[in-house]
């Protein structure tokens, strides 16, 4: 588990931003920072479009620009909404999560200061892996 400044450090990403999410359509804005062992932390938010599919979550975003700077393991996410509950990554997300984060410690705030946590393992515990792309 990391350390209380570091958490402190990944919520404040995490809200940070959400401020910025572009999300016109659903109005319900997500952020998301990654923390890599290294202690570099990277954040995302979600990115919707007019064409709704084309949308994409802020774990996934965080994801893409943390692979960018050269940073393929997390420990931790945190995931920040303005909802009333915490809300865990979404099954894509989840999925991606298991790629480069497969043990992370996925932890969920909202604005009104509700908080929860699991285990990626524990919200995704069938992942697709690498291995069963090949019968070895
Ligand atoms: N969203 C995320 O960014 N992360 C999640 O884990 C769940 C959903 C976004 C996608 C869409 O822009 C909005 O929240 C409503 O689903």
């Amino acid at each position: 588990m990391a350390d209380a400044p570091t958490l402190a450090a990944l919520r404040a990403a995490a809200f940070a931003a959400m401020e910025n999410a572009y999300a016109p359509y659903s109005k319900f804005r997500v952020g998301a920072a990654l923390l890599a062992p290294t202690g570099e932390i990277v954040a995302g938010c979600n990115v919707e479009n007019s064409a709704y599919p084309a949308g994409t979550c802020a774990e996934r975003v965080a994801v893409g620009a943390a692979v960018v700077r050269g940073l393929r393991h997390f420990t931790h996410v945190v995931v920040a909404t303005e909802a009333s509950a915490p809300t865990p990554p979404c099954g894509i997300c989840r999925q991606v999560l298991s790629e480069l984060a497969p043990e992370c410690l996925v932890i969920s705030v909202t604005r009104g200061g509700a908080e929860a946590q699991w285990r990626l393992a524990e919200l995704l515990p069938h992942p697709f892996t690498p291995s069963l792309l090949r019968d070895e």
